[in-house]
């Protein structure tokens, strides 16, 4: 696991977007896999910053996302599909039907979830995966359990996780399920880049990188991977 300490998150998505470019100047088709929540904003306005100046192009670049929220509508402010619009995809030059997310409205969630690892295999495995980290060590929507995980799968969401993200639900319910890609799916990316700020991350980050691999603490199966890059914060890096 290479580690970085960055003074600021400016310095830390400057970081990630370097290397996400680096991917995708070598490989113009590359696969990425994309993360939502707050750790990834800043990541992607330098992306789109740099797709403006024509450095990088997302032309022929396919994406998978993470997670999505289940019975939650598509178009909702919350959806993973709205934040990604938001924060990245309308303001890049991606084909639409480049990008993919787990349709947490699903009829049949099975054939969605097997579908979507399918789909994942068809076009060559994940050059390049993005993750956050859960303050109990969750990547995607991985939670603590007994297991590690393995492909995509429908997940009750965890009382961390519901207390992390009801902030935002202020209109509506939080969903209690969603749709994650799982530990082998997120370990099967060729290259790793985790990002992690703020204080809140600290016990998380120390679980990965210092302790036990465990699906206790799902993100710590990281230290088993070859090509994994954490860029933190020194409040997410304290306890190292
Ligand atoms: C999001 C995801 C989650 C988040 C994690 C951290 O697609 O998979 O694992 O990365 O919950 O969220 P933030 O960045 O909001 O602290």
């Amino acid at each position: 696991m290479e580690i970085r300490i960055f003074d600021t998150k400016e310095e830390i998505a400057r970081k990630c977007a370097d290397l996400f470019e680096e991917v995708i100047r070598d490989k113009p088709n590359a696969v990425l896999g994309l993360a939502t929540g707050a750790s990834p904003v800043q990541t992607y306005k330098e992306l789109i910053r740099r797709v403006k100046e024509g450095k990088i192009s997302f032309r022929d670049i396919q994406s998978f996302n993470l997670d999505e929220y289940c019975d939650l509508p598509q178009n909702d402010k919350n959806s993973y599909y709205s934040f990604m619009r938001e924060n990245l995809f309308q303001h890049v030059d991606i084909a639409p039907e480049n990008t993919h997310i787990p349709d947490g409205n699903a009829k049949d969630i099975n054939a969605e979830c097997r579908n979507y690892d399918e789909k994942i295999k068809r076009a060559g495995g994940i050059d390049v995966q993005l993750l956050g980290i859960g303050t109990n060590g969750h990547i995607g929507f991985n939670e603590p359990d007994a297991l590690f995980s393995e492909g995509t799968h429908r997940i009750k969401l965890s009382q961390s996780t519901v207390l992390s993200n009801s902030v935002y639900f202020t209109e509506s319910p939080m969903p209690a399920y969603a749709l994650t890609m799982g530990i082998r799916s997120i370990m099967e990316a060729k290259k790793i880049v985790l990002i992690a700020a703020g204080e809140s991350k600290a016990e998380a980050i120390y679980r990965t990188v210092k302790g036990e691999v465990t699906p206790a603490c799902p993100a710590s199966i990281l230290q088993t991977h070859p090509n994994v890059v954490l860029l933190l914060d020194r409040a997410a890096a304290s306890k190292l």
